[in-house]
């Protein structure tokens, strides 16, 4: 079974892998190397819940076990902590349920809203210690997801209800009025994880007088498509604020409650992202310049893609108000579908927020609301119209990354454009900063947030302080929005395109636009799509400063040269024609250039230039980095004087940077190809005298390595950048090890599961007679195709049968009984046939059946049957 489909997977994540859209992020900047505000404290973990206070200028932190007042404008700056332990008792229950110790049983700050929150005393820090029934308003367990908003003092969360974890609820908690939740039934939800929840207030403009609405939004299992295990899906539903619940039916529960497909996907290449990790709302004035950011990835994590999508408010508004409904459909009495509702549903509109239009036909509240809507909605919470993104796919799509959280901010540039910066946090403590420039996606930079590897938790940015604020279970990291200081070229500077950033020609700095007084704009330098012609031209290098390097014939010469930009290639030019890697006894590595070997006709001049293509202007940029004279040393026989010298492969990278306190000693090692990170800039000035050996080492086989000085700050050449070994390990971007062995792991799970196929009889005959033979079978030699599973289908038949007249036998009782279990879940009941089809955005079969209200009995409606559904292959 399943191979059709194994067999699709296989090509969809190879051919995505390999064709799919990626985009580069053009600089990378390491945690050592920039010096961000850190906090953390021993012992406590977990600081995933970070509030910004505008009033109190500071920002607070919910760890484990504690909260934390900390400065905006430097998070190491700690004001407050409050402890907050579980006390003798509770622990004792907790661990009793068979939560652990250690772990489970601890207090986790997941809540944290200001001013309205009652629990924790903003005047002297300190919890009341009063604590209320978290049920419905918090997880119990601390690895369940979890989302809230507060808006207008009423709390609202997507949780599980119960301590299990296992009964999902939406729900509004509001001092005065008793809990408003969801129907506790897998069409409403089915095994959500809840991302984010935001308010979008309708503004006092709205002539029609709608409601403001709470959206949340969530990856759950679907029930409209079949498919061969869990299928998620992302969703986004919508409640309305002013939602009272209904008067007899839907007492005390959501009457406005309707979700819909998030669609992120490459239709190209027929590849879905659907697994939403973290959406932004970003406001406009108006409802209907909002925008909605979110991060998705595939269910399917191997493949190692993440996409960031972005939703027009409008067209999300377009489907929650006119969208067709979908209903539950019983299929050949075995077998239940969603499919569209075609009828003509009840008026007011099921799920509709209270405006002034029902106002006119007396309906002030959703206690007013007639039965036949809301038990419309309570069977139709699911729309078949799915939201689609702006421009019908990705924003971003970027290889080798999960995507765990987004923030995005507005950026006025220089062109009087607004741009949106994409900053996206990743499961490896590292984040992408990305603009997006007429459609296309520019990576501007990516920034190594947390010293160790592990996920960003939170992230939050503040326009005020012009921070990111990023937090992991170690610790919390504040990290400016821009890092223009850090580009020293003004090619370097205009090529980032970072809307912050613009080069000031006055003072030759790469400067922040939003730290430039107006009057001041106008002179500098900025161009998004990186246009660096319009930078002054450069004085650069010339001829005299160049390096002198000098070996003796034979020997091997390193040229060191860096290129900073990810998206710049390195251009070898000797004698003022260009190098390829072709030639003889060259290697043009990423740290420089080698010469094997150097004869008297590899004399000359040799230029290191970086050559940069912005797509978006349509050009090449190039610039000098790096320039060299390389001589040879005549005569050669001159006894050592200094330097170490080695042939221990080993000891070639401590014995060079030793030697890079000396001003021009030389360096014979062998040669490997990876190359260490130099502690050295490009251009420097080579003066001294260089040494020579002519006894120890073969000729061929030996380096000189240049160690030369930092060139003096003044010098305005594009070259004198700290250094950066472009390829540091955690940014590197080549998966080719990665496909090959997911490739190789497919590969044995098909074999695996042919052979035991054939040895279980359910492949045809070639593999049946091979099966034969081995085992001397004769029974099974002409058994037609698939008969077993024809058989299964027979069998599942047969239960269905007995399941209706409700006489189970022996035989038939089992197969009911999954079946039943299927049923109730609303998703797959057919035999496994190589039915698993990819979704696709039809929906087979339209017939309008029988409108059949279910009623969902919670005690029938165990939680394990909706887990029962294992993935089949
Ligand atoms: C942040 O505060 C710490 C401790 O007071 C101080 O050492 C550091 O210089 C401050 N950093 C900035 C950027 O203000
Ligand atoms: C809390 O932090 C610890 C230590 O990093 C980690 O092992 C654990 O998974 C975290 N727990 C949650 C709920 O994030
Ligand atoms: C959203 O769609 C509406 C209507 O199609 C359009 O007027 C508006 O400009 C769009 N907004 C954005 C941010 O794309
Ligand atoms: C609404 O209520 C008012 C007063 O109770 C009544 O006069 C009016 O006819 C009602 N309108 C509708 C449409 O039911
Ligand atoms: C992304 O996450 C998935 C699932 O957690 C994991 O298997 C995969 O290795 C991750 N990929 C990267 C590039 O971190
Ligand atoms: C560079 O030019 C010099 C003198 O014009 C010549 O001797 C040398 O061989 C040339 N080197 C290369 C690499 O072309
Ligand atoms: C830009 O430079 C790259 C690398 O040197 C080269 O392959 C490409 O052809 C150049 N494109 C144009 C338009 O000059």
């Amino acid at each position: 079974m399943g191979f059709g489909v194994l067999g699709v997977f296989l090509g969809l994540l190879l051919e995505v892998s390999t064709h799919g859209p990626n985009a580069v992020p053009r600089t990378s900047w390491r945690h050592q190397d920039l010096d961000l505000m850190e906090f953390s404290e021993p012992g406590i973990f977990n600081y995933s819940t970070l509030l910004l206070s505008d009033k109190r200028d500071a920002l607070y932190v919910g760890a484990r076990e504690a909260i934390f007042e900390l400065s905006k404008k430097n998070v190491t700056v700690k004001n407050n902590k409050v402890q907050w332990t579980v006390a003798e008792n509770p622990m004792v229950m907790c661990t009793l349920k068979g939560k652990s110790k250690e772990r489970d049983c601890l207090n986790y700050i997941r809540v944290l809203q200001v001013p309205q929150c009652d629990y924790l005393n903003l005047a002297d820090f300190s919890l009341d210690r009063q604590p209320e029934d978290g049920r419905g308003k918090c997880s119990f367990d601390p690895s369940q997801s979890f989302t809230t908003v507060m808006v207008d003092g009423e709390l609202y969360s997507g949780t599980a209800y119960n301590f299990l974890g296992s009964e999902p609820i939406m729900s509004k908690y509001s001092p005065s009025q008793s809990l408003l939740r969801t129907e506790y039934s897998t069409s409403w939800l089915n095994e959500p994880s809840f991302v984010f929840a935001d308010v979008i207030s309708e503004g006092s403009n709205r002539v029609d007088g709608e409601d403001d609405k709470i959206y949340y939004f969530f990856t759950e299992v679907s029930v409209e498509y079949e498919f061969f295990g869990k299928l998620l899906i992302p969703r986004v539903a919508r409640v309305c604020k002013g939602d009272l619940g209904g008067q007899r039916t839907l007492q005390k529960k959501w009457t406005s409650f309707l979700k819909a497909k998030l669609v992120c996907s490459m239709p190209e290449l027929n590849f879905v992202f659907n697994v939403v990790h973290d959406v932004f709302i970003l406001k406009g004035a108006d409802w209907k310049d909002t925008v909605i950011y979110g991060v998705f990835t595939s269910q399917w994590g191997n493949v190692g893609l993440s996409a960031v999508c972005a939703y027009n408010m409008t067209a999300v508004e377009e489907v929650f108000s006119k969208g067709k409904y979908m209903q539950k459909a019983t299929v050949e009495q075995s077998h239940t579908k969603w499919v569209r509702y075609n009828g003509i549903p009840p008026t007011p509109r099921p799920g509709a927020c209270i405006n002034n239009l029902m106002r006119q036909q007396n309906i002030s509240s959703s206690l007013h609301l007639p039965d036949k809507t809301l038990q419309f909605v309570k069977d139709h919470p699911l729309l078949e119209d799915p939201v689609l993104p702006i421009g019908n796919g990705p924003r971003l799509i970027t290889k080798d990354v999960n995507y765990t959280q987004i923030v995005v901010e507005r950026v006025r540039a220089l062109d009087g454009n607004i741009y949106d910066v994409i900053f996206t946090g990743t499961d490896k403590g590292v984040m992408h900063k990305s603009v997006v420039y007429e459609g296309e996606v520019h990576i501007v930079e990516e920034i190594q947030l947390l010293k160790n590897s592990e996920s960003i938790k939170n992230l939050l940015l503040s326009s005020e302080t012009r921070s990111l604020y990023a937090g992991s279970d170690s610790g919390v990291v504040q990290s400016p929005t821009a890092f223009c200081g850090r580009y020293r070229s003004c090619d370097d500077c205009v090529l980032a395109r970072d809307p912050y950033c613009a080069w000031d020609p006055d003072t030759a700095a790469c400067v922040n636009i939003l730290d430039t007084t107006k009057q001041w704009l106008r002179r500098l330098i900025q161009s998004l799509n990186g246009d660096a012609g319009k930078c002054p031209s450069a004085s650069g290098l010339s001829v005299k400063d160049y390096q002198r390097v000098k070996v003796k014939p034979g020997s091997s010469a390193e040229l060191p040269c860096l290129v900073r930009s990810n998206l710049a290639q390195v251009m070898w030019k000797s004698n003022g024609s260009v190098l390829t890697e072709a030639s003889r006894f060259h290697f043009i590595a990423e740290n420089g250039l080698l010469i094997y070997s150097v004869a008297p006709e590899d004399q000359g001049h040799y230029e290191c230039w970086s050559v940069e293509w912005a797509p978006a202007a349509g050009k090449n940029f190039s610039r000098l980095l790096a320039g060299y004279v390389l001589s040879l040393i005549l005569p050669p026989r001159a006894p050592q004087q200094a330097g170490h010298v080695t042939t221990s492969l080993i000891s070639q990278e401590t014995s060079s940077t030793q030697a890079a306190e000396g001003n021009g000693k030389t360096e014979r090692a062998l040669l490997t190809s990876a190359i260490a990170p130099p502690s050295f800039t490009a251009t420097a000035q080579f003066t001294s005298p260089p040494q020579t050996d002519s006894s120890l080492t073969p000729p061929p086989s030996s380096t000189i390595r240049f160690q030369p000085k930092h060139l003096p700050p003044s010098s305005n050449t594009p070259g004198s950048q700290d250094s950066r070994p472009p390829a540091a390990e955690y940014l590197q971007h080549n998966n080719s090890t990665a496909l090959l062995f997911l490739f190789l792991l497919f590969f044995l799970l098909f074999l695996a599961a042919l052979a035991y196929n054939c040895y279980m009889q359910y492949l045809p005959a070639p593999c049946l007679r091979l099966r034969a033979a081995l085992l001397g079978s004769h029974k099974s030699a002409h058994q037609p195709e698939y008969r077993a599973c024809e058989a299964g289908l027979m069998e599942a038949t047969a239960g269905d049968k007995i399941n209706m007249t409700e006489q189970p036998t022996q035989n038939g009782s089992q197969t009911t009984q999954n079946l039943k279990a299927l049923r109730d879940t609303g998703y797959e009941t057919e035999p496994e046939c190589g039915n698993g089809r990819v979704p696709s955005h039809t929906f087979g079969d339209d017939s309008p059946s029988q409108e059949k209200p279910f009623d969902v009995d919670p005690d029938s409606q165990s939680i394990q049957f909706a887990d029962a559904d294992e993935p089949n292959f």
